[in-house]
């Protein structure tokens, strides 16, 4: 935020905290801000930064009011690189060479720098002093020493040598009304106000002072005063950005025009995935988990995997077992953490226990990550929760990048734990020599390929809506999957119970002819998540699918493009790109989440807090 004055006699702080109370649904682990306090001959820079809540920053500026200013920046933190600490808190500084001795530069990031450990490495060469473990501090320093006069143009040198995601703003102690901003990957739009400019992750920043609005597009610099706004390249060539008026109220901004998180959720679930993938495999295609940090020759020697959650997450646990144990032949079982604990299960210090939770704090996981480590277990942790008890008690974490998520029935989170998944299947692969570097690297590829499919498949499901909206009023509905298509048809009926109240079910298609077959009658509606042709099960599922046509059953396949076999017998085919079989999850789930959604708000629910359901469930 840079303002001149206008409007009334704002301070940049009252400012800067407004806005980052707008965007506390992102929810966060700490938060912070810096301001550039004006002075005679050189500016300073003020900053406060705590972990937890906002509110426990707020204290802390309450305490200790800092000097007016009209120049400032904030951030409300989800930890990727460094735990939820004081510390570890944005705004990073840089500098420290200034008149007084103090950093002259702050920064804030959205994103994960992929190179940060070889750029780390080379500040520390010359003599620089880290305060944190982010990879955000990098950039701070970097900044401050290409920094001559014109912040942008130091921008520039710097955002030339970052690979990865970010978003990234920065004041200079020197430039009482200066903000510079660079994006690459993650969102950042300008607000236009009167005599003041601002800039946020979205539009919810601002729109109590603007809703004129500036969208920047991938590798732009932005520099706002409080009378202009200009953006460039990464090579400094002008360019103009997409105005546009925001006409959403404050709630519809924080959803980001959606009618929902939830609806929000699913649609950053490209994102998600993508940010999970980013800066895990290094340029020769080698996949690189430094973060695992659990001693290799104890990994070699695992001869057992078990994966404990619950939920949805217990789902994605289903979805590794069939790619652990085809790439590293390890045998692997899934087991709901709440039975595994208080069973007397197999576990000793050769089986490798993965617990995955999205919040890391359901305490059923807990208590089998406790049960685990008492058998002498080793125990990974896959969270998208810095901070959080369940990678805290564990020997190491694989955090998922989802970012926040703020409906109860989890959607983003869960593809990006079925990513991790494959990451560690893939890791362990590689370490105990079950794949070959470019199997590895081939896999990998399709990995990154995944991110557009999920796109492309949230594209063309205007037919699910259409569908949902239909059958409303739906009492039961089946769900039939196989191979990693069954615990996808198992997720698809969670949602439906979940969101929709509605009685579904899912099951493996091989079983239908041992039971289910009996429940099918005229009109029963079955959703079938179909093989790609490509794989041996596909005759056997298009054989299921007839079976039940045969019945009556409304037949809903979610089925490759190109895949014609299914057409003849189906009443609804929802079209998905076509993926390798192991990876076909992260698409086929999507129009079932959809489904779902869609049909709870045509029936009037509210779809982000279902009833009696909790976000985490801290009791046993
Ligand atoms: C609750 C939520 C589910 C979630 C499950 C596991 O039951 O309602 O959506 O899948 O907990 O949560 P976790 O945070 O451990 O992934």
């Amino acid at each position: 935020y840079t303002s001149t004055g206008a409007p009334g006699d704002a301070d940049a702080l009252d400012v800067v905290l407004e806005g980052l109370r707008r965007l506390e649904y992102r929810g966060y682990d700490s938060a912070g801000v810096a301001l550039q306090i004006a002075g005679r001959a050189h500016g300073a820079l003020y900053t406060e930064k705590k972990a937890g809540k906002l509110a426990r920053l707020e204290e802390a500026l309450e305490e200790q009011p800092p000097p007016p200013s009209r120049t400032g920046i904030g951030h409300t933190r989800w930890a990727t690189h460094g735990g939820p600490t004081d510390e570890n808190a944005h705004p990073h500084l840089g500098g420290g060479v200034g008149p007084d001795g103090v950093a002259r530069v702050a920064v804030i990031h959205n994103g994960i720098i992929e190179n940060f450990a070889a750029l780390k490495r080379e500040l520390l060469a010359e003599g620089v002093t880290f305060t944190s473990q982010t990879d955000t501090e990098v950039v701070a320093h970097l900044l401050a020493k290409a920094h001559t006069g014109d912040l942008a143009e130091a921008m520039r040198t710097v955002v030339r040598r970052l690979e990865g995601a970010f978003t990234l703003l920065a004041v200079h102690a020197d430039l009482p009304d200066v903000v510079v901003g660079a994006r690459r990957n993650s969102p950042l739009v300008v607000g236009v106000g009167e005599g003041a400019n601002y800039l946020g992750s979205d539009v919810a920043a601002f729109i109590g002072h603007t809703r004129e609005a500036i969208e920047l597009g991938q590798d732009q610099i932005v520099t706002i005063t409080p009378a202009s706004v200009t953006i460039t390249d990464f090579a400094g060539n002008p360019v103009q950005g997409r105005r546009f008026h925001v006409d959403w109220d404050a709630a519809a901004a924080e959803k980001g025009g959606f009618d929902s998180f939830m609806a929000k959720e699913i649609a950053d679930q490209p994102q998600a995935v993508a940010d999970t993938l980013l800066g895990r495999s290094d340029e020769d295609g080698r996949l690189i988990l430094d973060e695992l940090r659990v001693d290799e020759a104890a990994l070699r020697e695992i001869d057992k995997i078990v994966v404990v959650a619950c939920g949805t997450a217990a789902y994605a646990g289903m979805v590794a077992k069939y790619a652990i144990e085809h790439w590293c032949r390890i045998p692997c079982e899934v087991e709901l953490a709440h039975e595994f604990r208080y069973r007397d299960p197999v576990v000793n210090a050769r089986t490798l226990v993965v617990a995955i939770s999205q919040s890391g704090e359901t305490m059923d996981t807990i208590m089998a990550v406790r049960h685990a480590r008492e058998q002498g277990a080793r125990v990974i942790a896959i969270c998208n929760t810095h901070g959080s008890t369940i990678p805290r008690e564990s020997d190491a974490a694989l955090y998922t990048h989802a970012g926040p998520e703020i409906a109860v029935a989890s959607t983003k989170a869960f593809l990006a734990q079925i990513t991790a998944c494959y990451l560690l299947g893939l890791y362990l692969a590689q370490l105990r020599g079950n794949k070959s570097p470019g199997e590895v690297t081939d896999i990998l590829g399709q990995l990154h390929a995944m991110p557009d499919k999920i796109a492309k498949t949230l594209e063309g499901l205007d037919q699910v809506r259409r569908m949902a909206r239909w059958m409303a009023d739906t009492r039961s509905v089946l769900f039939l999957g196989r191979h990693v298509g069954f615990p996808v048809a198992m997720e698809g009926a969670l949602k439906l119970k979940e969101l929709a109240y509605i009685h579904a079910e899912g099951f493996a298609a091989g079983e239908l002819k041992h039971g289910p077959i009996a429940l099918i009658e005229p009109g029963q509606p079955v959703f079938v998540v179909v093989p790609s042709p490509t794989s041996p099960l596909h005759p056997k599922v298009v054989s299921n699918i007839q079976e039940i046509n045969a019945r009556g059953a409304r037949t809903i396949v979610i089925a490759e493009e190109g895949d014609e076999d299914v057409v003849p017998y189906a009443q609804e085919v929802v079209r998905v790109p076509q993926t390798p079989a192991l990876l076909a999850p992260l698409v086929t789930v999507v129009p079932l989440q959809v489904f779902a959604c869609e049909l709870a708000g045509a029936k009037g629910l509210d779809v982000d807090q279902p009833r009696n359901l909790a976000k985490s469930v801290t009791v046993e």
